[in-house]
């Protein structure tokens, strides 16, 4: 490198390049000072920028003729110095050497920082979002963004191979509806008109298909105005894709194989391929939920043939009524306190249980509410038999309707899981969850909603013929799941136009709503369109999974918090009243 001009203050080298072999070397570097410390008249400066630290040095006559606070922009130029061996820093890729400033310049002065950047101390999430800018300077944060980056653009690469065309879709378009509430928009040109931000490419990358585009896929962002969570924020990205021509295994293939790709090419980690599959049927049954973390077991047991013998009235009263009574067993070296038990308990009563009874396993001597209904050593085996479970093994039990007695006990085993850390951490568990029902019925809104989403295939395309139970049908969508998480959905779609009306018919949208909602897309079917399915995966879920993070606010560079807002620039925010009337929009203020 170019010894640089006198009084030029670009860098020649970043901060996290200087070796051994660049001693005697005249450089420039440009970075933020991270720290400060004075050695009777020497300073000491970690000088820092996304590639790394280094260690410069100013003697008095420098540091006289410059103001340096924490944070301020410099470039200095000097001299490439060797460490005495003593001095050598082994935790940093430049510790083997030191700049001696021969010319220090400041850039940028910082007002002083809300918080030290590699400071040790707990930052609240409010202020590290309201300076995001300086949160971004937090290696760790860097770190986050560039794996996610690596992660984004190996994936991108790995549909490109496969022959994918990456195609955008538009922002500013109607409603696509995934389930949540849309962010709408006014529309100036037209007085009273909306348009709604997708909360999905779904509608589109199907009239793509039918547009002969074959294999698409796209870098989607999409907007839902839902309630927030550790792995939900208001906008969001997909890795979209649809394909032409092509069912479940299609997809799973592609999928796999972009996946091995992707974890190959950002994290060096092998995958074992193919993702085991599981039926959505046998998900619920055995672990309670359909994101399954199958890095541990302590699986939800059948315990009727056990409990319909029994004289625990609650159990053969939950039997007799066609309910169920299951069971976990958690083994006896992750130990439960009585209190431990009595917040497990107020867990399964906030999910509706009446009750959550529990029993320490024994052949003889057990102990717990339940032991009095093990009367002897053989109904002991029996039922920890049933639950297999060890003597001295905490056994909790739930009886009601069978999809409550799977949310208690699927919760339970969650939160156990997490608390005594049950999983693998070296293992990635992918597996597909297949099967997924075709509707849900909402009570309180007295109708059918897709599980999915309307466009999923069912897997009888009859429906099960006039007068069946919507309840019953099956879906041919799928979830991919890894370690606990749903990664992504997809299905294979209603490329019918005669199947497409009669589910639109069974969530109760009438002709009129259906014209004026999903005319446009109905024709398209009938225009030819070629059998489909397709997929969305979500990416900053991946991408915080992948570095074993539980919030996606942490791999996302602007994120909003749990009440949909951006701290750092405060939208969403008033506007002027002659914007509102430009858009034709009149406030309602909140009572
Ligand atoms: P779905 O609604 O299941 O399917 O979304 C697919 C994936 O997107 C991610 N995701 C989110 N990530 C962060 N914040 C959110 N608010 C959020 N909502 C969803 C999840 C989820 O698995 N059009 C269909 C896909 C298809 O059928 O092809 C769809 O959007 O990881
Ligand atoms: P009881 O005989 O009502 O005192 O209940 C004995 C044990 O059974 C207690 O630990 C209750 O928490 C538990 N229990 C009550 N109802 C249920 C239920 N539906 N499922 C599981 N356990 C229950």
């Amino acid at each position: 490198m170019a010894t640089p001009l006198p009084g030029e203050w670009r860098r020649t080298h970043t901060c996290g390049e200087l070796r051994a072999s660049h001693v005697g070397q005249t450089v420039t570097l440009n970075g933020w000072v991270q720290a400060r410390r004075n050695h009777g008249g020497i300073y000491f400066i970690d000088l820092r920028d996304r590639y790394g630290v280094s260690q410069v040095v100013l003697d008095e006559k420098v540091a006289a003729t410059v103001r340096l606070g924490p944070e301020c922009v410099l470039s200095v130029r000097g001299k490439v110095n060797a460490r005495s061996a003593a001095n050598v820093n082994k935790e940093r890729d430049t510790g083997e050497i030191e700049l001696v400033a021969e010319h220090v310049e400041v850039l940028s002065p910082s007002r002083t920082p809300p918080f030290v950047v590699d400071g040790d101390e707990e930052v609240s999430t409010e202020t590290r979002l309201k300076y995001r800018y300086i949160d971004l300077r937090r290696p760790q944060m860097q770190k986050n963004l560039i794996h996610r980056a690596r992660l984004i653009s190996a994936m991108r690469r790995a549909f490109e191979n496969e022959g994918f065309l990456e195609v955008e879709t538009p922002i500013l378009t109607k409603a696509t509806p995934e389930g949540a509430r849309d962010y709408l928009v006014p529309s100036r040109v037209h007085p009273g008109e909306f348009y709604a931000l997708p909360q999905s490419p779904q509608i589109f990358k199907q009239i793509l298909m039918v547009g002969g585009i074959d294999k698409y896929f796209q870098v989607a962002r999409c907007f839902r105005d839902e309630d927030l969570r550790a792995d939900r924020q208001p906008e969001f990205t997909q890795l979209d894709m649809e394909m032409s021509f092509v069912e479940e295994d299609d997809v799973f293939a592609v999928w796999e194989r972009v996946m091995a790709h992707t974890f190959r090419e950002s994290m060096q980690i092998e995958l074992t391929l193919p993702f085991p599959r599981l039926r959505w049927e046998d998900a619920m049954e055995r672990f309670g939920v359909d994101k399954p973390d199958m890095r541990f077991g302590v699986e939800l047991k059948d315990l009727a043939p056990w409990a319909s013998t029994s004289t625990f009235g609650v159990f053969t009263a939950a039997l007799s009524a066609g309910g169920r009574v299951m069971g976990i067993a958690l083994p006896a070296v992750h130990a439960l306190s009585r209190k431990d038990i009595q917040a497990l308990e107020e867990v399964a009563k906030s999910l509706g249980a009446q009750g959550l009874a529990y029993w320490k396993a024994a052949r003889e001597g057990s102990s717990g509410p339940l032991a009095r209904f093990v009367p002897d050593a053989a109904s002991a085996e029996h039922l920890m038999g049933l639950l297999g479970a060890s003597a001295g093994d905490t056994c909790l039990f739930a009886a009601g309707k069978e999809s409550q007695v799977r949310r208690v006990l699927g919760e339970l085993r969650t939160q156990l899981g997490k608390r005594f850390g049950l999983a693998d951490r070296a293992i990635q568990a992918f597996a597909w969850v297949t099967h997924f029902p075709l509707f849900e019925y909402d009570a309180d809104a007295g109708r059918w909603f897709s599980a999915h989403h309307p466009f999923t295939a069912p897997e009888d395309w009859t429906l099960g013929g006039d007068g069946a139970d919507p309840g019953k049908l099956a879906s041919r969508s799928y979830d991919l799941v890894y370690n606990g998480w749903e990664l992504g959905s997809g299905s294979v779609r209603i490329h019918r136009p005669d199947v497409q009306e009669k589910v639109f018919q069974i969530l109760g949208i009438g002709p009129e709503e259906r014209q004026r909602k999903f005319g446009f897309f109905v024709e398209a079917l009938a225009s030819g369109a070629p059998p489909h399915a397709g997929f969305a995966m979500g990416l900053d879920r991946i991408v915080a999974l992948s570095l074993g993070l539980d919030n996606i606010r942490d791999v996302v560079a602007f994120p909003k918090t749990a009440s949909a807002t951006d701290l750092m620039c405060q939208a969403p925010s008033t506007v002027a009243p002659e914007q509102l009337a430009e858009v034709h929009v009149k406030c309602i203020p909140a009572p």
